[in-house]
């Protein structure tokens, strides 16, 4: 059978990697009421879609001067995060076929508490749940948790190692036929089935058993997105779908392949890592149109909060710079250790200053772009451009599928629903129906 693309829809309120998108009239407003969920979901699965996606922070964003006061005021990327679990469980009771991943962080939460949490969601969907493995390591988090603000990067990762380790061996604790639910006997479980870990290691001490018999997905799928040297050893140990913002088709191939050899040097057989790229589809009836609507959501996008975000992305305050200070002189100042430096930016925003070498640009106009997609690449055009520009990066092996992060919520899942999906359909490169033969299966890792 012909390869085919998997299929995400990214769940991120008020903005999402487009900063102005609760503005947009389309829009709805109202993100805490759980039927907008519920119908997202549902239009995710009526467009044959493998997953949709829940990032996570723990924390209000901070801007421009390390408060929350800017990025909260314009409705900025995570102003809102509801608890990712409870946001799933009524969208997991409005389908039956779509999958759905939760990001947790190993950093703030205990291995017990997450292995449960993985455990009742794999049951409830019968086994449709994946986990995005996050270190969390942004300052913000920190504060919430009563940790010093600098957590060690790497020490973070071999928290996470410890954590997965006791996960994977928790949703293992229950044998698959360790229930025995014998009314007439008055036997429940077999003891001799259920087994404790009596795990004492650098980070933690858990005797188990869990508390829940193995789930039908026997523990959810895992996926990470950490692009630092560290994380692509923690994905190529862990992972078996890896979440990718990278602005090009290269920058894709690289971590795609990057990530596999260092698992195949680690001795990982079976299914092959798959990367799904975020890409921000912005539709239109004619090409002009299209264009015309990407210039339109442009100006819905606030310069002070993008400045705001910007700040919040290099990790420093912006608020001592003119806006037109000369992008260079704010790079100099970076720390290096900002999310521009880990690697989620940096070949995004050098690209940009390639394109017009001999433009000063200025912190502002770098901010503008930056939320106008976060780096995630833009494809303007009928839904025919998209689907072509979605086969080439799918074909070239840049990538297993794709993100869709919205513009407006939850029009562009509808949108894409009703335009493009019929269009890949027809060429073959994306599923008609579901297979029914679970959830692993559909993703394509049970090989
Ligand atoms: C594309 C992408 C998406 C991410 N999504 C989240 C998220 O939703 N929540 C979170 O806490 N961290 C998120 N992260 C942060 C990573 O999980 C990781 O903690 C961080 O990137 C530091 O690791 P690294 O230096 O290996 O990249 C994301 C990172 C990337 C590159």
């Amino acid at each position: 059978m012909r390869r085919q693309m998997m299929l995400a829809g990214y769940i991120l309120v008020p903005g999402s990697h487009f900063g102005g998108m609760w503005r947009h009239p389309y829009s709805e407003t109202d993100f805490c009421d759980r039927a907008l969920y519920e119908n997202v979901a549902r239009t995710l699965e009526r467009g044959c879609f493998d997953l949709a996606f829940v990032p996570e922070s723990l924390s209000v964003p901070v801007g421009l001067n390390g408060d929350h006061e800017t990025l909260v005021k314009y409705g900025a990327v995570g102003a809102i995060r509801h608890d990712p679990s409870h946001l799933v469980a009524p969208m997991v009771a409005a389908t039956r076929h779509l999958g759905f991943t939760i990001t947790l962080s190993t950093t703030f939460m205990e291995p017990y508490h997450l292995a449960r949490i993985f455990g009742t969601l794999d049951h409830f969907s019968a086994g449709r749940i994946a986990w995005n493995v996050v270190t969390s390591a942004g300052e913000s988090n920190a504060y919430n948790f009563g940790h010093h603000p600098k957590l060690d990067h790497d020490a973070l990762y071999d928290r996470a190692d410890e954590v997965l380790d006791l996960c994977t061996k928790l949703w293992r604790s229950w044998e698959p036929d360790a229930l025995v639910r014998d009314q007439a006997t008055g036997i429940y479980a077999d003891p001799e089935k259920i087994h404790r870990l009596d795990h004492a290691g650098a980070y933690f001490n858990v005797r188990g058993p869990l508390s829940l018999p193995r789930g039908p997905g026997g523990g959810p799928v895992l996926m990470m997105a950490g692009v630092s040297s560290r994380g692509r050893d923690f994905a190529a140990r862990w992972a078996e779908v890896i979440f990718a913002i990278q602005s090009d088709q290269q920058g894709m191939r690289e971590l795609r392949d990057n990530v596999r050899a260092r698992a195949a040097e680690l001795g990982r057989t079976g299914a092959p890592i798959k990367l799904l790229a975020a890409v921000q589809p912005i539709l239109g009836e004619t090409r002009d149109i299209a264009q015309a609507r990407a210039a339109y959501l442009d100006r819905l996008i606030h310069p002070e909060m993008a400045r705001a975000f910007f700040a919040a992305m290099l990790g420093i305050d912006l608020s001592h710079y003119a806006p037109s200070t000369p992008i260079e002189v704010v790079l100099a100042a970076s720390d290096g250790r900002s999310a521009v430096d880990a690697g989620a930016a940096r070949p995004w925003l050098q690209r940009i200053i390639a394109e017009r070498p001999d433009h000063a640009w200025t912190v502002d106009e770098i901010a503008i772009k930056l939320a106008q997609s976060s780096s995630t690449p833009r494809l303007i055009g009928t839904a025919s451009d998209v689907a072509d520009e979605l086969e080439e990066l799918f074909l070239s092996e840049a990538c297993d599928g794709f993100v869709v992060t919205p513009t407006h919520f939850p029009g562009s899942f509808e949108e894409f629903t009703r335009a493009v999906v019929p269009e890949l359909q027809r060429r073959g490169l994306m599923r008609t129906q579901y297979k029914h033969e679970g959830f692993r299966s559909e993703l394509g890792l049970d090989a």
